[in-house]
């Protein structure tokens, strides 16, 4: 609930009241609270009175403000660079090449001595969980599965010693991830979150976490958490890295890649009116496919999400591998696909999948790295990002998907940031 001055509020997310109050009190699970204007009063079910202090939220009114962009989404997008930035700020000791990561400290002891993780999560939180798990097979020797909660916590679950669950959630509230952390917990996990809103209720289950620190995102569909949570993944990944057999080298290499993102970001961000000149060409097309192998997989279907989201276009994202069991039958000139295609360990295949579109003739927007002839030469366009290290180039190539599906619903006059249908935290099933 949020207590203003002659006004109070109740909310399932702090973000919807940060423009009126930054005065807040969470509720537990069977509290009941009644509000009037001047009044608040909290009880149990069963009518106990409780008193609870009043937090303080951090974050700004302006910052639930457009600030001169016509939509939420895109001022999101936008602020991509300083969200990456606010994700890393304190938390990196590069001579060392090791993160500090304060959030995680009660938990430290075991956590590093953990081979088992699993992680939760729910729609664009789950797709970053995807390439958090690349990640962290990448630097750490972590055994790591990624699953979706809702479908978690209905599994037989058994866990070997030692077994954390990362749930990632933007808003801390969703409660898919929430019965599935619960339900973990249950049968003797540990637990850890990676979260944005400070105090939410998955920030409060869980034993120790990371804040996003990002800010309130309010357009619906999910942006800069995206990015933000794949950078603290890898900062946790790398953490763990270090305590293994990642070297002082690799970590000080992930360590500069990483702080040079912000102004990567920049300039895919560039590039902003190529990317609406593209989406004009293909915004009426009615099915779009994304494909990407490996790190571009996630990519591919968080671009596919992004897109059906806020433009109400159909589309499917693909890992490019498969395009040959099904999606390939679907490939004419009205269907257009994005390829996920930086110069990387799947380079050649994706060269590959991109020529067997082309010779259906289906069009192909190519995700690329900057001065890549091979595919300017087989793309019908070509949206290029600055060249990263393999595991971070989602934190790049995603940030092109974004801005297509955000142009291509403009084009089409959609309600770009409250989509029909689709709500910012989940708090029902
Ligand atoms: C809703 C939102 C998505 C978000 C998902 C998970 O579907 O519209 O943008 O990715 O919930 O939310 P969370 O807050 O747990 O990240």
């Amino acid at each position: 609930i949020g207590l203003g001055d002659g006004e109070n509020f109740a909310a399932s997310d702090i973000a919807a009241m940060v423009r009126y109050t930054n005065k807040v009190i969470h509720l537990n699970d069977n509290e009941l609270a009644s509000l009037t204007r001047d009044n608040f009063s909290i009880s149990t079910a069963q009518a106990k009175h409780i008193s609870r202090p009043t937090e303080t939220v951090e974050w700004l009114p302006e910052e639930a403000e457009k600030n001169g962009f016509p939509h939420f989404m895109l001022k999101e997008i936008f602020e991509q660079p300083e969200t990456i930035m606010n994700a890393m700020r304190g938390r990196l000791e590069i001579s060392e090449g090791v993160p500090k990561l304060g959030g995680i400290i009660p938990v430290w002891e075991d956590l590093k001595k953990c081979r088992h993780m699993v992680i939760v999560a729910c729609g664009t939180s789950y797709y970053a969980g995807c390439v958090g798990r690349y990640i962290f097979e990448q630097l750490t020797d972590v055994d790591i599965e990624v699953e979706l909660a809702s479908e978690f916590r209905y599994q037989k679950l058994n866990f070997p010693p030692n077994t954390f669950i990362l749930a990632l959630s933007q808003s801390g509230e969703t409660i898919d991830t929430l019965a599935a952390i619960k339900e973990a917990q249950r049968k003797g996990a540990r637990l850890l979150g990676i979260v944005n809103v400070v105090g939410s209720l998955i920030s409060r289950e869980t034993e120790a976490g990371i804040y996003n620190h990002a800010g309130p995102e309010i357009g619906v569909a999910s942006t800069k958490i995206f990015t933000s949570q794949l950078t603290i993944l890898t900062l946790l990944a790398l953490l763990l890295g270090r305590h293994h057999n990642l070297s002082l080298t690799e970590g000080v290499t992930a360590i500069k890649a990483l702080m040079a993102l912000p102004d990567q970001v920049r300039q895919v961000l560039a590039q902003d009116n190529h990317i609406q000149a593209v989406a004009e060409k293909y915004c009426r097309c009615s099915n779009w496919l994304f494909l990407g192998r490996k790190y571009g997989y996630p990519v591919a279907m968080e671009g596919a999400l992004k897109l059906k989201e806020v433009s109400y276009i159909h589309a499917e994202g693909y890992a490019a591998g498969e395009m040959k069991h099904g999606p390939i039958a679907l490939i004419n000139p009205d269907m257009p696909t994005v390829a996920i295609v930086p110069r990387d360990s799947m380079y050649e295949k994706m060269i590959n999948n991109i020529q067997e579109i082309k010779s259906r003739k289906g069009p192909v927007i190519a995700i690329a790295n900057a001065g890549d002839a091979k595919v300017k030469e087989l793309a019908d366009d070509i949206i290029e990002i600055p060249e990263t290290l393999e595991y971070l180039s989602p934190i790049l190539s995603v940030v092109v998907c974004q801005l297509i599906a955000y142009h291509c619903a403009r084009f089409l006059n959609r309600d770009i940031d409250k989509p029909r249908n689709l709500a910012k935290s989940v708090t029902v099933e």
